[in-house]
């Protein structure tokens, strides 16, 4: 259905066109000027932070098959998760003349200068997925509702632990149960939105003894992980089983908030004796992303949970703000509220997001043809 709305739109888009005598493209001729042109003139650049993790690639093809559906021209970039190349992208899309910029960046702090030629030229820039920061020149953002992701990575611990129930009613369990925290990188927005949904969520629990987080460790400073990395994430498991668990306690859930450190922290824990499922004395250990291989371990048994969050939604709702954008008009916002970049608050369109666990994988993934039961069975895209 989205895929036709896409399609329909770009001929609509068309269709202004013929009505029109023709302008010329270039550098932000589709904004805000009221005039409309071929979408085959228009050059759309989407940057993308990294190849290493699964979704980046799922959403950089994704948004440029729905922008090529709609007749634009695409420059997709992946940057490696280096912030030099990432800029030095973005100011050669400019210089290339691209008409709007999709930008989901390494580190959302480091391309106000981007942002600034982008504004000069007037070629409007969509946030994608996470909020650039310090920049006046951020147009529109398009992501999930991050701090509810987060209130779900804590709900699935619960959840896991016993404490909840999955329809958020009281579990039987009664703890006190030892937890460890993670967060992502602290250059990505989305990693203090995950945080704070999670720490407002476990706060009654901890603060009533039901969990210990026995490291102490509870600031995200001390729980980041730089650049998202799993390597990262292995070894600060790894260091908290030696301070904090060499006395023969126990640790019995990790709140992980991405796939990739989940997989890090599982492997820690593994190397340390742990599992190798659940049922052996794996900890609860959380995730997102629903990437395959965790997916996997989710089916096996072994990680417990992750948040699916649907990028092919994600890349239609960029889709659709460009379009609205290169048409001369507004995209359509949900949320003007959340997301203050330290200088505007950035109109947004949130979407909705869900905890997997092991059995609904067949209704929320399988169903939906977001994995197929061979990938799952199998861990491999
Ligand atoms: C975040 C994103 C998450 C996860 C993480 C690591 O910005 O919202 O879904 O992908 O980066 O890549």
């Amino acid at each position: 259905m989205r895929r036709i709305t896409i399609a329909a739109m770009g001929a609509v888009v068309a269709l202004g066109l013929a009505a029109c005598s023709g302008s010329g493209a270039g550098g932000g001729s589709g904004a805000g000027d009221g005039e409309s042109v071929d979408p085959a003139d228009l050059t759309v650049g989407v940057a993308m932070p990294t190849q290493t993790s699964e979704r980046w690639i799922a959403d950089g093809d994704a948004v440029k098959a729905g922008l090529e559906e709609a007749g634009y021209k695409v420059d997709l970039q992946f940057a490696g998760d280096d912030i030099p190349t990432q800029q030095q992208q973005i100011d050669q899309m400019i210089t290339k003349g691209a008409d709007l910029l999709i930008l989901a960046s390494i580190d959302g702090t480091a391309l106000a200068t981007q942002l600034q030629a982008a504004a000069d030229a007037n070629i409007p820039v969509i946030a994608y997925d996470r909020l650039i920061r310090d920049s006046e020149n951020v147009d529109f953002y398009v992501t999930f509702d991050n701090y509810k992701v987060g209130v779900q990575q804590a709900t699935s611990l619960l959840v896991g632990l016993g404490l909840l129930n999955a329809d958020g009613s009281a579990g039987d369990a009664t703890g006190p149960f030892n937890i460890e925290l993670f967060a992502g990188s602290l250059d990505d927005n989305n990693a203090h939105f995950f945080f704070q949904g999670a720490m407002d969520t476990l706060k009654e629990y901890i603060d009533a003894g039901t969990l210990v987080v026995k490291s102490g460790q509870t600031d995200i400073e001390q729980a980041a992980t730089l650049r998202w990395l799993q390597e990262t994430a292995q070894k600060r498991m790894e260091d908290l089983l030696t301070s904090t668990y060499s006395d023969g306690s126990k640790v019995q859930g990790v709140l992980s908030p991405y796939d990739g450190l989940s997989r890090g922290i599982l492997t820690a824990l593994q190397n340390a004796g742990y599992g190798p499922a659940i049922a052996d004395g794996m900890p609860i250990v959380t995730g997102q992303d629903a990437e395959i291989a965790s997916v996997k371990l989710i089916n096996d048994d072994v990680q417990f949970s992750t948040i699916f969050k649907d990028t092919r939604k994600l890349a239609d709702q960029a889709v659709l703000s460009a379009q609205s954008f290169l048409a001369g008009e507004e995209p359509e916002a949900n949320d003007t509220e959340s997301y203050d970049n330290g200088v505007k608050v950035v109109p947004s369109f949130l979407l909705d997001s869900d905890i997997v666990y092991k059995d609904n994988i067949q209704s929320l993934l399988i169903d939906s043809g977001y994995w197929t039961e061979d990938q799952v069975a199998s861990g491999q895209a």
